[in-house]
């Protein structure tokens, strides 16, 4: 071979081995995509479902004119069978009944430490339960704003408001993970039983940093799981919308609000949940209601709080 030739494939040889490693650089590159996007489309998925899910239970609860799910029965009831995670609220300054829909898992006013005049904001807002009772600390000189993706949780709230005449209470339409609101407005963020829905939870704790006020703190009621919960729970999507299946394990919960940069982070109340066993038994067998039962594995309710520095 002439020292032309040689040159030439020599030179094609190298071009090869560049555009080898262009196509894998290329191929690893679109692999990426492909699994970020599935990733994506999960979410999207579940949200939708999640969506669908409180969408039917704000329905529910307005055509039947009844005092919320848990005394509607059919489909609704599945889901609104875990009122057992509720704690009482028909005693609290500022309840509205109608606005009760039982979907709660504690009581996140109660540790929240909200003053007159106070901006609180309510994620995930539902009908309004927890916006009327924080409404009724803050008085009129304050105010507080409701936020919620579900648009007939939005509708039966501000009917809600409409009926009690509250001008200082906003509902809004909008995403936890990338809220409609400004940064460094609130004096306290409130959220009852709502995060463990969120597929992206360092996003959600992220966002509630953002609107906070320095030095301002949430107060969030939610539920997590210790030990390895059996596949048929976590699976479910029904059990998703039903509060379970979304949750994380406590530690994992607990470091992504420190990761997130919040501060004196401290459970105030812990509940072991107890899920009826005619619930347990459509998803697990016996020897998983056993497990389930045994406090090693479990799902709870926790009330946690955090300060913004
Ligand atoms: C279990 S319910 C709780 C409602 C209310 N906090 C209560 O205690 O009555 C969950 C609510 O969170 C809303 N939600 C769930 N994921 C959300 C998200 N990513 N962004 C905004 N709202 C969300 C649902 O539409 C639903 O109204």
């Amino acid at each position: 071979m002439s020292k032309k030739n040689m040159d030439k494939l020599l030179k094609n040889k190298k071009y090869q081995a560049a555009a080898d490693q262009l196509v894998a650089a290329v191929q690893m590159r679109i692999e990426k995509i492909k699994r970020r996007r599935s990733k994506v489309e999960a979410a999207n998925d579940l949200k939708q479902i999640v969506k669908e899910k409180y969408g039917e239970i704000a329905k529910a609860s307005k055509s039947s004119g009844c005092c919320g799910p848990t005394c509607c029965g059919g489909e609704e009831s599945k889901i609104v069978g875990y009122t057992v995670m509720q704690d009482e609220y028909n005693n609290l300054d500022g309840y509205v009944a109608d606005a009760d829909l039982g979907l709660g898992c504690g009581l996140p006013t109660e540790f929240a430490g909200i003053k007159k005049g106070d901006t609180v904001v309510d994620l995930g807002s539902g009908a309004g339960n927890d916006v009327f009772v924080a409404r009724s600390i803050v008085g009129d000189e304050g105010k507080v704003i409701g936020l919620d993706m579900t648009e007939e949780m939005i509708e039966k709230a501000n009917a809600n408001k409409i009926k009690a005449g509250f001008k200082n209470v906003e509902f809004r339409l909008g995403e936890i993970e990338s809220m409609p609101l400004e940064n460094d407005i609130a004096d306290v963020v409130i959220s009852n039983c709502v995060l463990n829905l969120v597929p992206d939870k360092r996003k959600a704790f992220e966002e509630i940093y953002r609107i906070l006020k320095p030095g301002a703190h949430f107060c969030v009621s939610d539920i997590v799981i210790k030990g390895e919960l059996p596949e048929g729970l976590q699976k479910s999507a029904e059990m998703y919308a039903g509060c379970v299946a979304g949750a994380l394990q406590q530690d994992d919960y607990l470091s992504i609000i420190k990761e997130t940069g919040f501060e004196n982070v401290e459970i105030k109340k812990i509940k072991v949940i107890e899920l009826p066993d005619n619930v347990l038994k459509e998803y697990l067998n016996e020897l998983e209601i056993k497990l389930l039962k045994n406090n090693n594995v479990g799902i709870f309710s926790i009330t946690v709080v955090g300060y913004k520095p």
